[in-house]
């Protein structure tokens, strides 16, 4: 049923540069259920949320002041949550955070085949290519906002872009903001059954360029309580990652790999 939608997004995602996406109603219900759920393990005792990071900081809580945009001594201004793939295992004492991660199973259900949709289609556009496989290397991440005033910083984070094949993001509040080939950056902001596809530095190489990176940064509202979640999607590195476009001869791989060293976070796992 999402096929339709994939098509679509696809489409835009090779004329615009990015879509913006009004999901179906069982897909909007799970979107609302992990942003409930995710609120309330947010207002959790710092110490208590603390108890689900994993060392490498890859896996479940990570505290403020770990990822950056551009600079370390900027980091992104939110705390965050992470699911990689359906590793439950990899999050310490997951267990105890049973309502929450349900959530974003749920979600990332209805992700996983619309997502596969989304790359198939854009694959078509350039012929015999085989699309790579991605569950295993992608991730849900909940980014919490407590205090956005605090600092007094303009940008909650820095203009970047995610350095993966794309990003399926809502955010609860106003502040995301896109350079999608206009004038300087505008804002953006999704409904409660809204998504943005946005392409990253990886679609970018697998598409000859013809699809841009979708650069993009967070405002400073003064907002308490913002909330974002993201699915960035990885292709996994097990077979060889060649171009649908120029030389297909070359891997891709290394370059994907390692991209998260750009926000300060470990290499790409394929679990
Ligand atoms: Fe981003």
């Amino acid at each position: 049923m999402t096929d339709l939608l994939a098509a679509g997004v696809s489409r835009s995602l090779l004329d615009s540069g990015f879509a913006e996406v009004t999901l179906p109603s069982e897909g909007g219900t799970l979107l609302q259920e992990a942003i409930t759920r995710s609120r309330a393990f947010f207002g959790l005792d710092a110490q208590v949320k603390k108890r689900h990071t994993s060392s490498d900081l890859n896996f479940g809580y990570r505290p403020m002041g770990v990822e950056y945009s551009i600079s370390p001594d900027r980091p992104d201004l939110n705390e965050c949550f992470t699911l990689w793939a359906d590793r439950l295992d990899l999050i310490p004492a997951a267990e105890e955070l049973a309502p929450l991660t349900d959530a974003l199973l749920g979600w990332r259900g209805f992700l996983v085949p619309f997502v596969g949709d989304i790359v198939r289609h854009v694959a078509d556009a350039f012929g015999d290519v085989t699309p790579p496989d991605f569950a295993k290397a992608s991730y849900l991440q909940v980014n919490f906002y407590p205090q956005a005033s605090s600092g007094g910083r303009d940008l909650l984070q820095d203009r970047h872009e995610d350095g993966h094949l794309l990003t399926v993001i809502h955010a609860t509040d106003p502040g995301l903001e896109i350079w999608d080939g206009l004038d300087g950056a505008r804002a953006v902001s999704t409904g409660a059954e809204q998504v943005l596809v946005m392409p990253g530095s990886v679609l970018t190489a697998l598409t000859g360029g013809k699809v841009a990176p979708l650069y993009h940064q967070v405002r400073n509202h003064d907002l308490a309580g913002r909330i974002s979640i993201m699915y960035f999607v990885n292709p996994e590195l097990t077979e060889p990652l060649h171009p649908w476009n120029g030389d297909r001869k070359v891997d891709l791989r290394d370059q994907v790999r390692n991209k998260p060293s750009m926000f300060g976070l470990p290499d790409v796992p394929v679990l």
